[in-house]
């Protein structure tokens, strides 16, 4: 029998004890330690799992309690020094979205973890989800046709963070399915917002993503909405995918709509757009928690040496669009560009600003 891996988690606030549960639950991994600086809460998690070691020291967690990984689920400030001593300590390292709070920490990370041939993954957490995996197979197999843009909104009341705003809290989830679907780093980034409750943190903001092929998407995140509120669009030349996330069964709804435009016309009364509505269909998907898989993923690579899905550098892509977006913001929702991949058409957005593409 295979030896399991040894797992540690950081931060037992909101979101670590979702880890804690899902190591605990599989087979070829133990879960054999808990960190986190308040003894409240791990007071707490030891009254759950009596059998896991509990420690406020996260020294003690990397050099004491004999560890193949770590995970980090503290606050994002905490995620560079947390994840790069992990690192530095020869523990494969998964870290909560986003990955860090700038992309010098985020390349530093990835350095350090090639350097010493360690899995560095993010907790891109939707990317292992049944609807997103069941969207990105419709994408792929051309069913809805070209993709024109993507809507997504992701609203709720709370919950307010400290340490960073709402698109650094929220946005992170749809950006990753949005990159993933279109397979494709965005060539300008829009961001407009507000903070209305706390000064300088932004409790409303919309994003923009210009792709290439005349592409686009937006991305609203709120903590101040009365409902909760979990909806993407993707509207292809063929058909329309509405994802909600709160649909408990029928999370995703493929719309046969499309619009046409007459192919000639010689007069105005005779132009008429041709609206096409046909069945909607709902696929089955698969019940399963996303966190799971992807706690399974990060040691399943572990095993056998290779990739995740959502690697350091998908993390680094990711944080650089959320610099982007804060340096959009500042300047009041003016463009932040990238520079221009090389395989894609000459389509010049007019540049404001300037950084470097996550992939050059
Ligand atoms: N993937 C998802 O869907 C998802 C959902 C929610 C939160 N998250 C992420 O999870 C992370 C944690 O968020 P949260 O809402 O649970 O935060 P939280 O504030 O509720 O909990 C963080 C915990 O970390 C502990 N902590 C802080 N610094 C520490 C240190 N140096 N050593 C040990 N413990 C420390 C705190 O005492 C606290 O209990 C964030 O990165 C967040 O973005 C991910």
């Amino acid at each position: 029998m295979k030896k399991p891996i040894v797992v540690g988690v950081v931060g037992c606030g909101y979101w670590g004890p979702n880890l804690v549960r899902n190591f605990k639950s599989l087979p070829n991994c133990h879960l054999k330690a808990m960190c986190d600086l308040s003894e409240t809460r791990l007071k707490h998690m030891r009254s759950l799992y009596p059998d896991v070691e509990g420690v406020t020291d996260f020294g003690h967690l990397l050099n004491g309690v004999d560890l193949d990984a770590v995970v980090v689920a503290a606050p994002v400030r905490h995620h560079f020094s947390l994840a790069k001593a992990s690192l530095l300590a020869g523990k494969h390292t998964l870290i909560e979205k986003p990955m860090a709070s700038s992309s010098a920490e985020c390349e530093e990370l990835i350095d350090i973890a090639e350097s010493k041939g360690l899995v560095l993954m993010v907790g891109h957490t939707f990317l292992y989800s049944a609807p997103v995996r069941k969207i990105v197979e419709i994408v792929q197999a051309g069913d809805i046709g070209e993709i024109r843009y993507i809507n997504s909104r992701r609203l709720n009341l709370g919950l307010f963070q400290k340490d960073i705003n709402v698109a650094w809290d929220l946005a992170p989830h749809d950006i990753s399915i949005i990159l993933h679907i279109l397979e494709e780093f965005p060539l300008v980034v829009n961001c407009q917002g507000n903070a209305h409750v706390t000064q300088g943190i932004e409790d409303v903001t919309n994003i923009s993503l210009t792709f290439g092929h005349k592409r686009f998407a937006t991305i609203q995140s709120s903590w101040l909405e009365p409902r909760k509120v979990r909806e993407m669009t993707i509207v292809g030349t063929r058909r329309m995918i509405v994802y909600d996330d709160l649909e408990t069964h029928e999370k995703i709804r493929i719309y046969d709509a499309r619009v046409e435009r007459p192919p000639h016309h010689d007069t105005f009364a005779e132009f008429h757009y041709s609206y096409h509505y046909g069945d909607i269909y709902i696929p089955h998907l698969k019940q399963e928690e996303p966190l799971k898989v992807e706690c399974q993923h990060f040691i399943d690579c572990i095993e056998k040496g290779t990739t995740p899905l959502t690697c350091g550098r998908k993390g680094l892509e990711l944080v650089k669009i959320l610099e982007a977006a804060s340096a959009s913001l500042k300047d009041q929702g003016a463009p932040v560009t990238f520079s221009r991949p090389r395989e894609l058409p000459a389509w010049e957005p007019r540049p404001t600003r300037s950084l470097e593409p996550a992939f050059a």
